[in-house]
């Protein structure tokens, strides 16, 4: 629980009309953040997200040596001191609720010959860090963590790092871009072998860092990562682009709320990250790209998302690292569709910022719709409208409090939740952005 809790009511809202920019991507900032400390020079942020996760980061990196500095507003600067050049922290580094900002930290100094302690909130000490532990050990690093790796943990970074060849047991960028992040001080080749494509943020900026890096495709889904070690990493500016997994809120809200028609700006569609927008597509949802344009390397859109019908669909286990984030507010779309929608091994889901399997189970039988886990499936019966009426118990986890608020605005009766802080972690202005365009939310 948050030391000062922010308790939320949503309740059914008319039509939702207007233009919104959702904010920066997570991902994309805490990477920039990393990655900029890790290389020689002045790295300039524009657009960054200014959420509790990142900031988080922010302080860590600094703690580290390197300098962060906010030019304005969503603009940084990050001064960084070179691949293994981290200084030891005075102080453990308190990532807070991010374990994207903790595992690709843990990465980078995994790398250097410095001890550091890591710790975070409650919600993230009780997450694993022993599959991340796995392939930075081998690389060298020390972990003097509890046998199944929680934290708070104490990493050794490796003196003579090894190059290794990982094959990531799980889907999950996390676990390659700390494996890449610990592969750069090392010298020759890292490798990374993905069964299944994740999010390829960490590529992508190393790439533009000047790195050698090398993506092959195998098997459509699998990609072998080759990142040749001890670079000089050459600062770039880096333009961040809109969240998908944020614009997921409020384009939800706007094909539930009828009437709606809203228009969500600069929205990144990389495409290992929008198997929500398919899904959506899939169950008849009217989502226009317009105006598809490249961002900062990335492919960016408006998106003209319009209130309509939705029908129940299967969702396949395969699209799971395409949409990870996006199984809460998917299943609340999935309650107003005509049907059932069933949606495939969810496993992951389970050790996200709560239990979010469990925790979007809940969510929706608070609000009277029926819904079974079946294994590592979620089972949604949508009957086209909710009662609402629930109160729900977020969890320290800020896309359980947002996928419940959106549910409220479309439900016959309110919905309540009982901790709206989270949402300030990938979400600052939630609420305002909303609200602006029509939502009920006090
Ligand atoms: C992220 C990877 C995903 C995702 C998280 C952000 C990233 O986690 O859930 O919100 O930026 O690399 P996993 O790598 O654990 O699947």
């Amino acid at each position: 629980m948050h030391p000062n809790p922010v308790p939320l009511t949503a309740r059914r809202s008319g039509p939702l009309t207007g233009r919104a920019q959702v904010p920066g991507d997570k991902s994309i900032s805490i990477r920039a953040l990393i990655l900029g400390a890790l290389a020689v020079g002045e790295t300039p942020i524009t657009g960054m997200l200014e959420g509790e996760d990142v900031l988080n980061t922010a302080k860590a990196m600094q703690a580290l040596g390197a300098r962060v500095e906010r030019a304005g507003e969503r603009q940084w600067r990050v001064h960084g001191v070179g691949v293994g050049g981290f200084a030891e922290p005075k102080q453990p580094l308190d990532f807070g609720n991010s374990g994207t900002g903790c595992r690709l930290a843990l990465g980078a100094v995994a790398g250097c010959p410095i001890t550091a302690t890591f710790d975070g909130d409650a919600s993230l000490r009780s997450r694993p860090m022993r599959r991340v532990l796995e392939p930075l050990e081998r690389i060298g690093a020390r972990a003097l963590a509890s046998a199944d790796g929680r934290l708070p943990l104490t990493l050794a970074g490796a003196r003579d790092p090894i190059p290794i060849v990982f094959k990531p047991p799980v889907p999950s960028a996390q676990l390659k871009s700390a494996t890449l992040l610990a592969g750069l001080s090392a010298p020759g080749e890292t490798t990374v072998i993905e069964a299944e494509a994740t999010r390829d943020h960490t590529e992508k900026m190393l790439k533009h860092f000047g790195a050698d890096l090398r993506v092959d495709v195998f098997e459509a889904k699998g990609r072998c990562i080759r990142l040749a070690g001890q670079p000089e990493l050459v600062p770039q500016p880096v333009t961040v682009p809109a969240d998908p997994s944020s614009a997921a809120f409020p384009l939800v809200a706007a094909l539930l709320v009828p009437g709606s028609d809203v228009i969500l700006k600069s929205v990144m569609m990389n495409p290992l990250r929008t198997g929500l927008f398919i899904t959506l597509g899939e169950m008849g949802a009217s989502i226009e790209a317009l105006e598809r344009r490249m961002e900062g390397g990335e492919e960016v859109a408006d998106l003209r998302v319009r209130a309509g019908p939705l029908r129940g669909v299967e969702v396949p286990a395969a699209r799971a690292p395409t949409m990870i984030d996006e199984y809460p507010i998917l299943a609340v779309a999935a309650c107003f569709a005509e049907g059932v929608t069933v949606m495939r091994g969810l496993k992951e889901l389970r050790v996200k910022e709560s239990d979010r399997l469990t925790a979007t189970a809940a969510l929706l039988r608070a609000n009277g719709v029926t819904v079974e886990i079946e294994g590592d499936d979620l089972i949604v019966e949508g009957r086209g409208r909710v009662a609402g009426g629930g109160a729900v118990t977020t969890h320290m986890d800020h896309r359980i409090a947002m996928a419940a608020l959106v549910l409220g605005l479309a439900s016959e009766r309110p919905v309540r939740i009982d901790d709206g802080s989270f949402i300030a972690t990938s979400f600052p202005g939630f609420v305002e952005l909303m609200s602006s365009l029509g939502a009920d939310l006090s």
